[in-house]
């Protein structure tokens, strides 16, 4: 499949239904080159030379294994350590300190497309350091759920290894210095911060019934990629589990603008963060 136009009209309107279908992601029109560069290893690995195969063998493959090789060659996971600032900012100055206030059940937080971490490990890295700065204010736990529909991506995510690279992106050297532990081949993250995370795989296409309430929840830079229809029910979802007056972090070019009327934007310290209306 090295070229693009070895990839028919036929085939390629099959595989974007399949891709919106399965997770969500729309292609939109002439983006074969896109298709072409991402399945290549997937074909090549599977031993197929045309978009046409993978289809055909993709009707049959009852484990799922290939489909999610599929999702994960044509997502998108770049990430990096408080990625943005301004909804960490606004979760340490604002709302930790309105969920402290005479709080008795945990306080919890989702990271709905957590990538390979980076985004839940800075939460909890900022929860770690507001408690340590205000003792006895929060006395209770707080549990993050971080969910992502990649399998591979969860698991290089909850092993919390990071080599020198993907180190140098957002972290302070006191943070790295406090959260992690050096070995000859990576940088481990601590306990004391992992411990507060559960990982766990969820296509945001699916139903949120099984996974609680939350406080806030981080849905950063993924609904991007979606149709409307998509983003008004994942986040019609995210509202009905939200509790009372909840918050909803999108990423920095993502709005509610024509998708829900449930949540306010609330303008933050040079950020927005969307609030549950009452
Ligand atoms: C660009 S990363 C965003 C990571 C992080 N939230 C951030 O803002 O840095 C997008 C993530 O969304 C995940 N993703 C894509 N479609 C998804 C779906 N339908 N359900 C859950 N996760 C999905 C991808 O696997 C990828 O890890």
């Amino acid at each position: 499949m090295a070229e693009r136009n070895t990839i028919s009209t036929k085939d390629y309107e099959e595989f974007s239904r399949l891709l919106e279908n399965e997770c969500g992601i729309v292609l939109g029109e002439n983006k074969q080159y896109l298709v072409t560069s991402r399945l290549n290893h997937v074909l090549k690995d599977n031993k197929m030379d045309s978009l046409g195969s993978l289809i055909a063998e993709l009707n049959k493959d009852t484990s799922r294994k290939l489909i999610n090789r599929i999702i994960e060659a044509m997502t998108t996971n770049e990430t990096s350590w408080f990625r943005d600032i301004h909804p960490f900012n606004t979760l340490k100055e604002r709302l930790l300190p309105e969920l402290a206030k005479g709080r008795r059940t945990p306080v919890r937080i989702w990271s709905a497309a957590c990538s390979s971490g980076q985004e839940p490990y800075s939460i909890s890295m900022l929860v770690h350091e507001f408690i340590a700065s205000n003792p006895g204010l929060l006395n209770v736990d707080v549990q993050i759920l971080a969910t992502d529909i990649s399998p591979a991506i969860l698991l290089s995510a909850e092993k919390g290894r990071y080599d020198d690279m993907a180190m140098a992106r957002g972290l302070s050297p006191d943070r790295k210095k406090k959260f992690f532990r050096e070995t000859p081949n990576y940088w481990q993250i601590n306990p004391a911060i992992s411990s507060r995370i559960q990982f766990r795989p969820l296509n945001l296409l699916q139903s949120y019934n099984l996974l609680g309430k939350f406080d806030i929840i981080f849905c950063r830079n993924v609904l991007i990629y979606f149709s409307t229809e998509s983003k008004k029910q994942i986040l019609e979802k995210m509202c009905n589990i939200l509790n009372p007056g909840g918050h909803i972090f999108l990423g920095g070019s993502e709005s509610i603008t024509g998708i829900t009327d449930k949540l306010n934007m609330v303008r933050t310290n040079g950020g927005v963060v969307y609030q549950l209306k009452p």
